[in-house]
């Protein structure tokens, strides 16, 4: 059986009375931030690969892949341009289907668009004729301003609810879609380099943002990036796709929250992923 929060938290907030200064109050920071990771809640579903291939025509995209995506965990993929990317998340989202193999979202066989799957692109797809609440809360269920509003709040855009998608800055706007893909409570995020088109310092933002919900609502993340510094930053694990196969497939095991490139076992893990792509 599990421990109670307040035991745990008692726990903590003694062994950090206990901690002297220097390198032992760091060690205890340090073992809060992993238990905190620890006790994360799970709220996602397993996605399971099985001999997946695709091709188009006589060209072979994907070639008898093998995956095992266990529930909540936010998986990175990086690869070259035109390494089939794109492909194999249209693949698990059902948006395109498989020349061979089979592909599972908790446990269920993935034949069409899922309910429990939403998909965020690199330009936020936000409808201009709709502001931005109603962007959010676009399936029209009964209650949906106030479920769209809660997840404008997630994003820290509440204040924007009544704005039209134009006005906003690219940021903001993916934002604003990041928004509508949680607003259904998915079970599993797909993201097809959602940040490519920010700016440093807004990606920054973004990434934290996405930590910080997915680590709250606890859904499974598969995040495509071109960017292995952004994979390493966000990833629980990053898997380099080559030759229409897995290069490499690479637990991150450093403690979060993260801060971007900070310390050298994050840049030398960034190095070992660069040496597959
Ligand atoms: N609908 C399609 N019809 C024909 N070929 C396609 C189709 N979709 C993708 N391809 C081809 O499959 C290959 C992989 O494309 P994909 O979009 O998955 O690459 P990617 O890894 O996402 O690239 P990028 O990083 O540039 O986005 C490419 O050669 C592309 O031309
Ligand atoms: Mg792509």
């Amino acid at each position: 059986m599990s421990e109670p929060a307040s035991d745990l938290r008692l726990r903590k907030r003694a062994s950090l009375q206990q901690a002297g200064a220097g390198e032992t109050q760091l060690n205890v920071v340090q073992e809060l931030i992993h238990r905190k990771q620890e006790e994360r809640p799970v709220n996602g579903h397993a996605v399971l690969l099985n001999g997946l291939s695709k091709s188009f025509g006589d060209r072979r995209v994907l070639s008898e892949l093998d995956l095992e995506i266990p529930a909540g965990q936010l998986l990175a993929i990086v690869g070259r341009s035109g390494c089939g990317k794109s492909t194999l998340l249209r693949l698990i989202a059902g948006l395109d289907r498989p020349t061979s193999g089979k592909i599972s979202v908790a446990g269920t066989d993935v034949e069409s668009l899922q309910s429990n799957v939403r998909l965020l692109f690199q330009d936020a797809r936000l409808l201009p004729w709709h502001r931005v609440l109603g962007n959010v809360g676009i399936a029209r269920t009964k209650g949906w301003r106030e479920t769209a509003a809660a997840a404008l709040a997630d994003v820290g855009l509440a204040d924007r609810a009544n704005d039209w998608p134009a006005v906003l800055s690219g940021g903001q706007a993916q934002r604003v879609a990041l928004a509508r893909a949680l607003v259904s409570r998915p079970s599993v995020l797909l993201l097809d380099e959602p940040f490519g088109a920010l700016d440093a310092l807004t990606r920054m933002e973004m990434h934290r943002l996405l930590e910080c919900i997915w680590r709250e609502h606890g859904f499974t993340t598969v995040l495509i990036t071109h960017d292995v510094a952004e994979a390493v930053a966000l990833a629980d694990r990053v898997i380099v796709l080559r030759d229409g196969g897995i290069a490499l497939d690479m637990p991150i095991d450093l403690p979060r929250p993260r801060r971007e490139a900070a310390d050298t076992s994050a840049v030398a893990l960034q190095a070992r992923i660069l040496d597959e792509v």
